[in-house]
């Protein structure tokens, strides 16, 4: 569904600020393939899910999503192939439209967008049906301005909408690392049922380690714009932290930088 093959980029070439993101980085995923991502500060994480989306063009390397060589293609031609719900809760929704409008907004993802959403009445009930799956009360709101509702309702609703038109790739960059402990296990939970439910190949950065191990089928660890470690399968669910704090240290010859590594 997605094959990354030896991607390079490099941001502010030739200047002082000079910054090899993405140092040959390869990585394929196979239909339905949900894979947590981890690495230290500045690994390239975002990088990747930047490049794969078409952010910007790579300097070298090519990337194809479900047998379509998307390498030179801009962003908005790749929209209708991707999900994406990134750390901040206030980027995914627009604060000042309805919880239906948004959604209507989403449904319409890939095709040519109308002034103004209308929403049939069929709609509506669709929406209030899906709502139902994140159990946040929110099927009974539908007409709530999205800026009143919590950082956490709004993720959730972003993830919603993500997949409301059933991408090839969901991408999520730290979606939960703004939220409360509670919230974000809530918000991880509902992430698992939609990408079960809808059998979505997804890319999930985290920076909790135990969140890493837990989720998915598959984890990658990046350092230094590439993947230094791959792990699926059973060998995944026996992994501890303590297995990837030693293997980071290994490619790295450093400690994991514990700032944002949270552990618990
Ligand atoms: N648009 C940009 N312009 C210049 N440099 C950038 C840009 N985006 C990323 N970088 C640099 O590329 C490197 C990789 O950044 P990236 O955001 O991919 O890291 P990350 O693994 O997501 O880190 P974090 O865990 O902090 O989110 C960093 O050194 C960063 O400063
Ligand atoms: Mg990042």
């Amino acid at each position: 569904m997605l094959e990354i093959k030896g991607v390079c980029k490099t941001f502010n070439a030739g200047t002082v600020n000079e910054k090899r993101a993405l140092n040959g980085l390869s990585l394929t995923l196979a239909d339905g393939d949900f894979v947590t991502v981890i690495g230290g500060n500045g690994a390239g994480k975002s990088t990747m899910l930047n490049a794969v989306a078409g952010v910007f063009p790579v300097d070298e390397g090519s990337i194809v999503i479900d047998g379509v060589d998307v390498t030179r293609l801009p962003e908005h031609k790749r929209a209708p192939y991707i999900g994406r719900v990134f750390q901040d809760p206030m980027m995914g929704t627009a604060a000042t439209m309805q919880i239906e409008e948004n959604m209507a907004l989403a449904a319409r993802r890939g095709r040519p967008r109308t002034l103004r959403p209308g929403i049939t009445k069929k709609e509506r009930e669709e929406y209030r049906e899906m709502l139902k799956i994140l159990d946040l009360g929110l099927e009974d709101r539908l007409t709530s301005k999205v800026g009143l509702l919590s950082g956490g309702q709004r993720q959730a609703l972003t993830l919603l909408m993500a997949s409301l038109v059933k991408p090839k790739l969901l991408l999520l960059d730290e979606h939960t690392a703004a939220l409360d402990p509670k919230t974000a296990a809530k918000v991880l939970e509902t992430t698992e049922k939609i990408v079960e439910r809808d059998h979505l190949t997804t890319l999930m950065i985290t920076h909790n380690m135990k969140d890493a191990i837990a989720h998915g089928d598959r984890l990658v660890m990046l350092y230094d714009g590439r993947i230094v470690l791959d792990i699926a399968g059973e060998e995944k669910k026996r992994l501890t932290v303590e297995d990837l704090l030693e293997q980071f240290t290994k490619v790295s010859g450093a400690e994991f930088s514990s700032d944002r590594a949270l552990l618990s």
